[in-house]
């Protein structure tokens, strides 16, 4: 069945390819896309998290009811929350590892598995108050910069294999 051999070298490099891809964009460290409509709603009361770290369906839920976000009002104009849905959508992430039912990036397993080295105890330290506070460590988020660059642990914080 040669059709078939060809067919099954071809998937097997298509993987290769896509899975090359993922690999490489996790090390830039998400490079986010900019949206000033996203940037300025999302990120008045923490960092306007990278689309990329929940699913499409994640942040429809999430945009769905903003009136109970997370313990907070966080309602919008309506034509504002519809467009940001649609950028948000354009460069979700994909997979159940970028998923939680909690709608909480910080509860998806890329999120635990990305920070298996931070000690447990550090995440209600008061200096970073919870894991939503991405900024207490990735202190030029902001600026879009993610990378490992970009951390610093208040001090006396040290990483589990250092
Ligand atoms: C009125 C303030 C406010 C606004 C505006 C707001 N949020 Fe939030 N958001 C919160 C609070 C409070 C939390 C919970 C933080 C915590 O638990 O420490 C939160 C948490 C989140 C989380 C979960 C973080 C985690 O732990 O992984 C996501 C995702 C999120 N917000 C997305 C958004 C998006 C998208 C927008 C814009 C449409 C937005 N937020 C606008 C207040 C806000
Ligand atoms: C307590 C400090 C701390 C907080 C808070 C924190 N992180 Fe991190 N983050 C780290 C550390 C430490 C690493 C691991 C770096 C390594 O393994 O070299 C990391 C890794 C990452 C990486 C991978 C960076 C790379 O290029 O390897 C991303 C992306 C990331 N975190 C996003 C987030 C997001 C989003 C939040 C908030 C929802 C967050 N982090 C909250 C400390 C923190």
């Amino acid at each position: 069945m040669k059709a078939n051999k060809t067919l099954v070298t071809w998937f097997t490099a298509l993987g290769f390819v896509v899975g090359s891809t993922l690999a490489h964009a996790e090390r830039e460290g998400l490079s986010v896309p900019q949206n000033p409509k996203w940037k300025e709603e999302c990120g008045s009361c923490h960092i306007a998290y990278p689309p990329q770290l929940l699913t499409a369906d994640s942040w429809e839920q999430v945009m769905g009811n903003l009136g109970k976000h997370f313990g907070a009002n966080a309602s919008m104009d309506a034509k504002d929350a519809s467009d940001i849905l649609d950028y948000l959508k354009r460069h979700a992430g994909s997979g159940d590892r970028h998923s939680a039912a909690s709608l909480r990036i910080s509860d998806t397993q890329w999120f635990k598995r990305e920070h298996r080295e931070v000690p447990r105890n550090y995440w209600a330290d008061k200096r970073i108050k919870s894991a939503s506070n991405c900024t207490a460590c990735h202190v030029n988020a902001a600026r879009g910069d993610w990378s490992e660059h970009g951390i610093r642990m208040p001090s006396g914080m040290r990483m589990e294999d250092d």
